[in-house]
């Protein structure tokens, strides 16, 4: 089968490749994939001791071909997305993955494509992840650091779902795209003042914030009242201060019946799906390159069938 592997343990060693199909265990399914989710952690989230070529890639959709005797979840046939991560026999970019039966998984609605399927599981996870936690009320007021991603994206629109005022943050072209999913109140990260911006909107700061992107935390905090809660999607350890909480997203939560409803109210266009391109499978790499500048608008995709 076709692959984007890492062919050795150098960054930027990635190649479309020819390897064997993987063989499943009794626990597993294998899967043919129609369409890849991309995200940053691609060519880096990678189990350890692995032997390469390594297929890259952490989330798809497609086609069960196979199912292992203890899985019971589906059948040959069925269409589904799923995130499959840190499995030694490769990700997710190729024509075949196999999957863990415990991998996060959804069954996809009739009405949705399989690019739009693979657009959902990291980010749709992760912002739940994100958001769920927080002993927010309806009217309370949450700050998004840097929402016009794809995680971004689901956030502003969970956080309206909720009830929350919501401001967020990215560069001004982004300014009525977020307004456009929801946004009260939007700032330009490159502002200096962007902080005292918040701050002169809600007096006193917002009761929230989620910092999506890398060393948006500190920064993050200091629009969040006193007493109010951070929490950083990338993984910041930042140290709290005037009684602000900060938490990394929790990997233990189950999302899965909050993951199916967003799925739903997606495939019933009741929440925005944004897919800035769809590539082709062969094209792989420019997709890596446009997700490694962090400015994606929505999400990027590899389609088997373009
Ligand atoms: N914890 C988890 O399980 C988990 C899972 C998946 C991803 N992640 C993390 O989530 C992040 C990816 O998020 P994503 O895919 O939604 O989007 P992304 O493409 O990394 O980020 C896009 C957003 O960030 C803004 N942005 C770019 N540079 C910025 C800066 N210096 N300060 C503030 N905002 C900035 C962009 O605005 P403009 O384009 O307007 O500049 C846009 O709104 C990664 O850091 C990844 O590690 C975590």
């Amino acid at each position: 089968m076709k692959a984007i592997v890492k062919q050795s343990a150098k960054t930027n060693d990635i190649a479309l490749l020819e390897v064997p199909v993987p063989e499943i265990n009794n626990d597993e399914l294998l899967i043919e994939v129609r369409a890849i989710g991309v995200g940053i952690h691609d060519e880096y989230f990678l189990p350890q001791n692995i032997s390469y070529p390594y297929t890259i890639g952490i989330e798809a959709a497609g086609v069960v071909q196979e199912v292992g005797s203890s899985v019971s979840s589906y059948e040959k046939g069925d269409r589904i997305a799923f995130i499959s991560m840190l499995q030694p026999k490769g990700g997710t970019w190729a024509e075949y993955v196999a999957v863990h039966k415990d991998s996060l998984s959804f069954r996809i609605p009739e009405n949705m494509t399989f690019e739009q399927a693979a657009a959902i599981p990291v980010a749709g996870n992760t912002a739940l992840k994100a958001i769920e936690p927080l002993p927010l009320r309806p009217g309370n007021s949450i700050f998004i650091a840097g929402a016009s991603g794809a995680i971004g994206t689901f956030l502003i629109q969970l956080a309206k779902e909720k009830g929350y005022v919501v401001a967020s943050s990215a560069s001004k072209r982004n300014h009525q795209y977020m307004k456009e999913l929801g946004a009260d109140f939007t700032v330009d990260y490159r502002d200096a003042n962007w902080q005292q911006q918040i701050t002169d909107w809600m007096p006193g700061g917002v009761d929230a914030a989620i910092a999506v992107q890398p060393k948006t935390t500190t920064d993050s905090m200091k629009v969040v009242k006193d007493g109010g809660h951070v929490t950083s999607i990338s993984g910041d350890q930042v140290p709290s201060e005037r009684g602000v909480s900060v938490e990394i997203v929790s990997h233990q939560l189950d999302i899965r019946n909050e993951l199916s409803r967003m799925v739903k109210h997606i495939a019933d266009n009741d929440m925005k799906l944004v897919i800035e391109e769809v590539y082709p499978f062969a094209e792989g790499f420019e997709a890596l390159k446009k997700t490694q500048t962090r400015h994606a608008r929505g999400k990027l995709v590899l389609s088997m069938n373009k």
